[in-house]
């Protein structure tokens, strides 16, 4: 039996990470960012019947996509989150629409397509191989010319960044850690793995399963002090500068 749980119990990281934003964002709230991209994507599929949402959590954004599609399937490996799931769908009156169903996206049976698959914030979760397994997946499930909508941690680096996220009495602290690291720790319980990807590497990793980008952005901005340079006196200044957190991706299957 699969005793997977997802490692930022009670999402108790990522509320820190929320506060975080919002108070280093005069004018932007962390919530009013993601708004502003599902706005986008609900134009860009408007008229879809069927959605999956792969990974849904504990379900935060039902209430989002509720009343824009027929049929929704919310797929989640934690199971610990199933009855917060249920109550949520109990809460919006939506039972005869959605489907809830537990286990790995790798393992969903290929009969079932859809027309829309939403991935918010899993595949910066998940190992390398589970990665490429999840949208191989989603590329076979897809209808043609469907549409997958991938919401991942974004690296402002020429390349993907791997880290850890753990807890200290009240404070979170994160650290880059190697590849081997990040596989393993995505398996157990304890501190959140993180993967951060480049524009060009989630863009590539859809192309390669047959997917077509239509659209790719970044959000969640911050100000985050730029570092002291000990290598040039002249970049001594410690200037803000802004920093994207997350990045979309919204991608058509060919
Ligand atoms: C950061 S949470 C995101 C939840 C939700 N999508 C959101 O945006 O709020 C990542 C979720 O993906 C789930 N997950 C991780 N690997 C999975 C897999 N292989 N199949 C299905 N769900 C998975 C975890 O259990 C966790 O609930």
């Amino acid at each position: 039996m699969d005793m997977y749980r997802y490692q930022d119990l009670n999402n108790y990281m990522l509320d820190k990470l929320i506060d975080y934003i919002n108070t280093s964002n005069e004018d932007k709230h962390w919530d009013e960012d993601e708004e502003s991209i599902f706005k986008l994507f609900f134009e860009m599929t408007e008229g879809s019947y069927s959605l999956l949402d792969a990974g849904c959590g504990d379900g935060r954004l039902i209430g989002k996509y509720k009343d824009h599609f027929k049929e929704i399937t919310v797929l989640e490996r934690d199971k610990s989150n199933a009855k917060k799931i249920i109550n949520l769908i109990n809460y919006f009156n939506i039972k005869e629409k959605v489907k809830l169903q537990l286990g790995k996206i790798q393992d969903l049976e290929e009969n079932k397509k859809f027309d829309v698959i939403i991935c918010s914030h899993v595949l910066q979760h998940i190992s390398i191989t589970d990665c490429e397994d999840v949208v191989k997946k989603f590329s076979r499930i897809v209808k043609p010319k469907g549409l997958l909508f991938i919401l991942v941690s974004h690296s402002e680096t020429p390349r993907d960044i791997f880290t850890k996220i753990s807890r200290n009495k009240d404070k979170i602290k994160e650290k880059e850690i190697t590849v081997d690291e990040f596989n393993y720790l995505t398996e157990v319980c304890g501190e959140v793995p993180v993967r951060k990807f480049t524009k060009e590497s989630i863009q590539n990793l859809a192309e390669k399963y047959d997917f077509q980008t239509l659209k790719y952005g970044v959000y969640h901005m911050i100000n985050r002090e730029r570092p002291f340079n000990k290598t040039n006196p002249n970049k001594m200044e410690n200037t803000p500068r802004l920093v994207a957190l997350d990045s979309y991706l919204i991608a058509q299957r060919l």
